[in-house]
């Protein structure tokens, strides 16, 4: 097993029989996700996608990516949201939070389209200007503000270094396969275009183009990604027993510490490079579960960097939530402490020990001392950091936010809320036919 679940530092906090009588339940939303019976089942690509892809698809992705690589320096991917969040967080996990920073044979990679700062969008059009560019559009509608106004300026940027002509051979968008604006721009304009499935929504969308191009163009072994994810979907689709599963298992968990008044789930990871992946479990939760005024709020910290800003809080503030750490058995990364004769800092008892085996200690000293404060903690083992664990640990969350959001009676696949400050938005910056909303807005600000 790829990825394993240790609840031995549950036990302080769950009576087993409550996890036992979490399988019945488990049981009906695990069919449901699986025979498509339950809210929002036409958003269940996601589920066989790993095996059930466009092979001829993925092999488009592998050449495009190829042919980026040798063409730019820089590479940029627009997208906000399950558009660009999976994509950025395998590569942060995979190579480096410094990716850009690395000596490397791949383009450096920046995310644009996934704010409204002028700043932000201004610094990365200034980095571009003297380099060799090519930039990957991604909007399942299309109509998205925020990588909207990013890619108008990107357009611009190109079509003045390499004309229409050339400018056509740099601009890569992935969007929906047939409807929307953005496709028939696309069409029209000559761009080479990447589908992101009907039945897959943005933040299940990692393992689509979507992700896939970002990721391969950053030199990332993609089958080896959807072989992880392939694995994992046999492993926890094969079977809804919660001592047979432990993506079930976490579900049971998760779900046994709301009903206790556990609301919130804080994901903890030991490596800055999961600094993104945790962002990117943040949306799929949160997107998924918070509706209807239900649903665990989910977090996300770094230890042992935020062990020294919100680790008083996690030990010994209000009792509401729990932890579920993400520990990866075998770094690829070795570090020894070195030997010091002064011993100023007192450090020699750790000379020659890998930095590793401290960030391990440090992790079981505060798993120990969190349950002890009432935080209780779900363990997630990964076996290393690879490509095909990756792909497993991303598929066990996926899944197991299915099975959560159909327990929790909501509809895992939409998001309506994100929708309201959008009419907002638009109705303030005076969109045509918004403008009674504006009157209304403006008065309330006034
Ligand atoms: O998960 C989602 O559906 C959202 O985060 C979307 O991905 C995000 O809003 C961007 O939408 P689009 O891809 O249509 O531009």
């Amino acid at each position: 097993m790829t990825v394993k679940l240790n609840d031995k530092y549950m036990m302080q906090a769950v009576k087993p029989d409550d996890v036992k009588a979490m399988q019945s339940e488990i049981d009906a939303a695990h069919k449901m996700l699986l025979d498509g019976s339950g809210e929002g089942n036409d958003f269940l690509g996601w589920v066989t996608l790993p095996d059930d892809y466009d092979k001829d698809e993925f092999a488009r992705i592998e050449k495009a990516a190829e042919k980026i690589k040798k063409s730019c320096d820089v590479f940029v991917v627009i997208g906000i949201g399950g558009s660009y969040l999976g994509a950025r967080a395998v590569i942060e996990y995979l190579r480096s939070p410094l990716y850009n920073n690395l000596k490397k044979d791949t383009p450096d990679i920046y995310f644009a389209g996934c704010s409204i700062s002028a700043q932000s969008l201004g610094e990365i059009l200034s980095i571009c200007k003297d380099k060799d560019v090519c930039i990957n559009v991604i909007s399942k509608s299309g109509t998205t503000t925020e990588p909207a106004i990013a890619f108008r300026m990107f357009r611009n940027l190109l079509e003045e270094k390499y004309g229409k002509e050339g400018a056509r051979e740099r601009i890569f968008v992935t969007t929906d396969k047939a409807k929307g604006t953005l496709k028939k721009f696309s069409d029209e304009a000559g761009y080479e275009t990447f589908v992101v499935p009907d039945n897959v929504g943005g933040r299940f969308s990692v393992l689509t183009a979507v992700g896939l191009l970002p990721i391969a163009v950053a030199g990332i072994d993609i089958a080896a990604l959807m072989k992880g994810a392939s694995d994992a979907a046999a492993e926890y689709t094969a079977t809804s027993d919660i001592e047979k599963n432990d993506c079930m298992k976490y579900v049971a968990l998760r779900n046994v510490m709301y009903r206790s008044g556990k609301s919130m789930e804080l994901l903890v990871n030991y490596e800055p490079y999961a600094t993104l992946f945790n962002e990117w479990w943040k949306q799929l939760f949160g997107e998924s579960e918070g509706k209807d005024k239900k649903g665990l709020f989910p977090a996300s910290v770094v230890f042992s960097t935020d062990l020294h800003s919100l680790g008083q809080f996690v030990q010994d503030g209000s009792r509401t939530m729990f932890e579920t750490v993400v520990s990866v058995a075998e770094a690829d990364a070795k570090l020894a402490i070195p030997y010091d004769e002064a011993n100023v800092d007192g450090l020699n008892f750790l000379a020659g020990v890998d930095m590793n085996d401290v960030n391990k200690t440090a992790m079981k000293g505060t798993i120990l001392a969190h349950i002890d404060g009432g935080t209780p903690n779900i363990l997630i083992e990964v076996a290393d950091k690879s490509a095909y664990s990756l792909g497993a640990l991303i598929y066990f969350f996926e899944f197991a936010c299915g099975v959560s959001g159909y327990i929790l009676g909501v509809n895992p696949f939409n998001q309506p809320g994100v929708e309201e400050y959008k009419k907002n938005m638009f109705a303030l910056l005076g969109k045509p036919g918004y403008e009674e909303q504006k009157k209304a807005l403006e008065a309330r600000l006034n």
